[in-house]
């Protein structure tokens, strides 16, 4: 039975001082496993709290455990309870492991394409961003442990994270960048990690409008806010604007030491302002400051109890005050093994399938060209790199299915994702034995190899990481001219793109078929395999816009990445589709917000309101194979003189199966954050009048509409 809230502050007023200090700040796990750890108080029996990165699966130092798929294709799926299950079963891994608490789920929007860490996070839509919060929280926290949604807020970029403030209006804030985070509060989330960055000058650590008057008070937030690795700004300014929790509370030496990470590598240096902050900040700061600064009241003693109550009750939430914790888990199950291959399967978006390329036939003879042949594509560097116990490659998952032959050719070097965990080498050392039958990179072999098979498949890939952003959206290492070449040669070339994000395909036009499969994790292999073959319906649809680098609305300095550390988001809450269905956007998107092909045909009969916040749409599969459509419902607002609205907002989906020739009535609900928009003076407005509700397969292709009264 977990404590309650009178029995925690009955352990709160035992404590000593020095021991309420001890609470609040992290220090060097003695077992080597947490990436946070905060001692317990054995005089009390409080027991030690472990931390854990997420979000794409547990990371032990030295231990394997499931590596899921990104957390963009995780989205991609558009089927929240595929986080849900995801969050179960990470949080399992987790306590097989000794941890409490994991450090996910990412919910920073994707606002620029170039952010190095899209991948961790769901969408540029936070109606998306905001279901799947709610359901990998609710997943995590139904196994007892703590979910701690990262990192509030408008942590949009990687680019001087430590310092750039964004210049972010509130009505920006309300419709974009918060709904994520409120969603996890309202899911009981037991902790918020607060962003590196300023939000309008002001670091996260130290913000106390953001942290104690909105998530505290304004939306109920009862768990401890835990600062960035290295991000706490100040000891008396964080503590009282309402940060609970400082992390990692030791120096960057310890640090390193603690997890054997080599201090000199690049990534990481000490000063890298894109990485890890400089001199004073790596400093611990509750450890020496705290103490003196509740001595002298510039802290009030109560913010201290109020700090250390939050943690222990959470402790407490999970068991852990009682020795009641820990039953369930599990590390590397088959269970969690089937989960990764079919979130990988299911977030895989086929963008283009001309005149039936896809699916390949059992016996179609395939050359492989795949600079990544001999690993499969875990995801993107830093803090959320996990080292999976099994991982099937492209190679091993083609030749696992076929029945024709395969040949290989890798085109070009590897392209080499940079690992903070292997001193940081972000070059591509594609050495010959690192391919199988001692192939070396030749674009003209590879050509070569295409024309003699029946189908060319090529893999292609980014390579993304925590601490830089992606100079360009092109893909590196000479991979656009491999897929030219190799395009030019063969009768069928299908392209295979493993990104972290939107990137630019400009030999789009050339190829018969191209999938997106994001970083797919350890399932690789398998998952695509299953979809090139047709096992698995490609289920995926785009959670962001596809379109050329120019043209997204941050793709201006001042913008992004910024003008003397500030990141003006004078784009507003035109981010992503919002600003590519603007009536002045000059560009239009490559692949639109919510595209995604099927090996089935749907077709779509009207659409029909639902009392006062639901639609129903029939929804036929007029194709001869099983399929999975995903029905999304945008709600276009009427005109209001003087305002500015996006002409269109998601409202509702669901994904669906449908057997060859089966129809089906699908009901959406619309959340009512589409129906809104946030005024600066009057706060939520729904404006009156005629709201039209689009229902179709994409942003840009309805199939039905109808209109709602507001
Ligand atoms: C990242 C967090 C992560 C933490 C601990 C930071 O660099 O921004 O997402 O949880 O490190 O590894």
């Amino acid at each position: 039975m977990a404590l309650s809230d009178t029995d925690v502050s009955d352990v709160v007023d035992s404590l000593s001082l020095d021991e309420k200090c001890s609470l609040v700040r992290g220090a060097a796990d003695p077992e080597g496993t947490a990436t946070g750890y905060v001692p317990g108080v054995p005089r009390l029996d409080i027991p030690e709290l472990r931390l854990a990165d997420g979000p794409l699966g547990i990371r032990i130092p030295g231990r394997s455990s499931t590596a899921f798929p990104a957390s963009i294709a995780v989205a991609s799926t558009f089927d929240p309870e595929l986080a849900r299950r995801q969050g179960v079963a990470m949080a399992r891994e987790a306590k097989a492991s000794g941890q409490h608490a994991v450090l996910g789920p990412g919910l920073n929007l994707v606002r620029v394409p170039n952010c190095g860490r899209n991948f961790e996070y769901y969408s540029e839509d936070p109606v998306v961003t905001a279901d799947f919060a709610a359901a990998a929280v609710e997943g995590l926290q139904s196994e007892d442990v703590i979910a701690t949604p990262k990192h509030y807020v408008a942590n949009n970029q990687e680019t001087k994270r430590l310092v750039v403030s964004a210049e972010v209006g509130e009505r920006a804030l309300r419709e974009l960048y918060l709904p994520g985070f409120e969603a996890a509060v309202e899911a009981g989330a037991g902790s918020v990690m607060t962003a590196y960055n300023r939000v309008n000058g002001t670091h996260m650590s130290d913000h106390r409008r953001l942290v104690t008057e909105v998530l505290k008070d304004e939306w109920g937030f009862d768990g401890y806010v835990v600062s960035d690795w290295f991000g706490t700004a100040s000891a008396v300014g964080a503590a009282t604007a309402g940060l609970d929790l400082e992390m990692p509370g030791i120096s960057l030496e310890a640090l390193h030491e603690a997890f054997g990470i080599d201090p000199d590598a690049e990534m990481l240096a000490e000063g890298d302002d894109e990485s890890i902050p400089a001199g004073e900040t790596t400093t611990p700061k509750f450890a020496t400051e705290l103490k003196p600064a509740v001595e002298s009241g510039a802290v009030p003693a109560d913010r201290l109890d109020d700090m250390v109550a939050r943690i222990l009750g959470q402790m407490a939430r999970i068991g852990l005050l009682d020795g009641e914790w820990g039953d369930g888990g599990a590390l590397d199950t088959a269970e969690h093994r089937d989960l990764a291959a079919t979130l990988a399967a299911r977030g895989t978006v086929l963008l283009k399938n001309d005149d039936g390329a896809l699916p390949l036939s059992d016996d179609a003879d395939v050359a492989l060209v795949d600079p990544g042949v001999a690993e499969a594509m875990l995801g993107g560097g830093g803090s959320s790199e996990v080292t999976p116990a099994r991982e099937v490659s492209a190679l091993e998952g083609i030749r696992a299915r076929t029945d024709g032959s395969v040949a290989f050719e890798p085109g070009v070097e590897r392209v080499v994702t940079p690992s903070f965990f292997d001193g940081g080498d972000a070059d591509s050392d594609g050495d010959a034995e690192d391919f199988p039958g001692g192939k070396t990179p030749d674009v003209d072999a590879a050509a070569d190899c295409a024309r003699e098979a029946d189908v060319a498949v090529v893999v292609v890939r980014d390579a993304t990481t925590e601490g830089a952003d992606r100079e360009t959206l092109r893909l590196p290492g000479g991979q656009d001219e491999l897929v030219a070449a190799v395009a030019d040669a063969a009768d069928r070339t299908v392209v295979v793109v493993q990104s972290g994000g939107p990137v630019e395909l400009p030999w789009r036009d050339s190829v018969d078929a191209i999938v997106e499969s994001w970083y797919p994790g350890q399932a690789d292999g398998d998952a695509l395999a299953s979809v090139l073959y047709g096992d698995a319906d490609p289920a995926g649809r785009l959670p962001v816009t596809f379109a050329p680098e120019g043209s997204y609305p941050a793709a201006s300095e001042v913008r992004y990445p910024g003008v003397d550390d500030e990141a003006r988001y004078d784009e507003g809450v035109f981010v992503g589709y919002r600003h590519f269905d603007a009536a002045d956007a000059d560009d239009e998107p490559t692949y639109p917000f919510g595209h995604g092909l099927s090996y089935a045909t749907f077709e779509y009969g009207e659409a029909e309101v639902r009392g006062d916040d639901a639609v129903a749409v029939e929804v036929t599969n007029a194709s001869d194979r099983d399929g999975r459509e995903v029905v999304q419902a945008y709600v276009r607002p009427p005109t209001v003189a003087g305002v500015e609205r996006p002409t269109r907002e998601l409202a509702g989906y669901a994904a669906v199966e449908l057997a060859a020739g089966a129809t089906e009535t699908v009901e959406l609900t619309l959340s009512e954050h589409a129906f809104r928009r946030y005024d600066d003076s009057e706060g939520w407005t729904v404006d009156a009048g005629d709201y039209v509700i689009e229902v179709g397969r994409s942003s840009r292709d309805v199939r039905a509409e109808t209109t709602v009264s507001r």
